[in-house]
């Protein structure tokens, strides 16, 4: 294990707080705030607009915030170079090279990373295990299913082994089965002490977090453990409520 910086020890892995970023007339983030632990799965959901991957851009230091303070690891995404190589991150839009292979663009974002030929070896061999994409290492991008061209993205952001990984929407448009996969695959390195934040615009995969936050209008509406989010929902009424059923009814309560 590489040594760590010792400031890091005890404070939440990533911080977002009081966020603010206007666009135009769009208030994108409007004090958004959340904190997550090392090994902890935070999970933004949120309708279409709602800030979601204006606030994954904040932390990963792409953006000017208007106010607010984005922390990784303690250190300021968007000024401290250090962040780099300790953070991965998924974007909405993922590029991969669509005529290159999945063994290819491993290679190739294996060597954007500057990764040494023994640990870029060790490391897409068992990230091609994991998302059980090895038996696809010839097949060109561009010729993936949606869920496997997923996984193969998420691969090169792993590939580094990052303790702080942002997903924006990785499971949007991926089969139920490969987003239970994606799913499994990063419960798998949460367990090993990594701080996941993850978006979706799937209500219901909220109950696979460890936590979530409800973001609308750059705001979090609500925010808690998804099984005590629930049942206090439960509490006030509702009988066996569902996730789109209590986010609605926030949303609609917010409007
Ligand atoms: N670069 C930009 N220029 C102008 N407006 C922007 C820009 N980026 C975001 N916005 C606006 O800010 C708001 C929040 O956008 P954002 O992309 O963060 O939402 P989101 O929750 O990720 O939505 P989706 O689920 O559709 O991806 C939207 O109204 C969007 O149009
Ligand atoms: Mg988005």
């Amino acid at each position: 294990m590489q040594e760590r910086s010792s400031s890091a020890a005890g404070q939440p892995a990533i911080v977002a707080r009081d966020l603010r970023r206007r666009f135009g007339a769009v208030q994108a983030l409007d004090g958004l705030g959340f904190t997550v632990a090392r090994g902890e799965l935070y999970g933004l959901v949120g309708p279409d607009g709602a800030g979601k991957t204006t606030a994954i851009r904040a932390l990963a230091g792409l953006i000017d915030l208007d106010g607010g303070e984005a922390r990784i690891l303690g250190l300021d995404p968007a000024r401290d170079g250090a962040v780099r190589e300790r953070l991965g991150l998924m974007p909405q839009q993922y590029s991969l090279y669509r005529d290159l292979t999945v063994g290819e663009n491993l290679r190739f974002f294996g060597r954007l990373a500057t990764l040494p030929a023994a640990r870029y070896r060790e490391r897409a061999a068992r990230l091609l295990a994991l998302t059980r994409l090895a038996p696809f290492v010839d097949r060109r991008a561009d010729q993936l299913s949606g869920g496997m061209y997923k996984k193969l993205a998420l691969s090169c952001a792993l590939l580094t082994e990052p303790e702080v990984l942002l997903l924006d929407e990785p499971t949007n448009g991926v089969d139920p089965v490969s987003r239970r996969e994606l799913w499994a695959l990063l419960h798998e390195f949460v367990d090993g002490g990594m701080a996941v934040v993850i978006s979706t615009p799937y209500m219901d995969e909220a109950e696979r977090c460890h936590r979530v936050g409800l973001v609308h209008h750059g705001r979090l509406l609500l925010e808690g453990p998804p099984g005590r989010l629930l049942a206090d929902f439960e509490r006030a009424g509702h009988a066996r409520p569902t996730f789109e059923e209590l986010f609605i009814d926030s949303i609609g309560r917010a409007a």
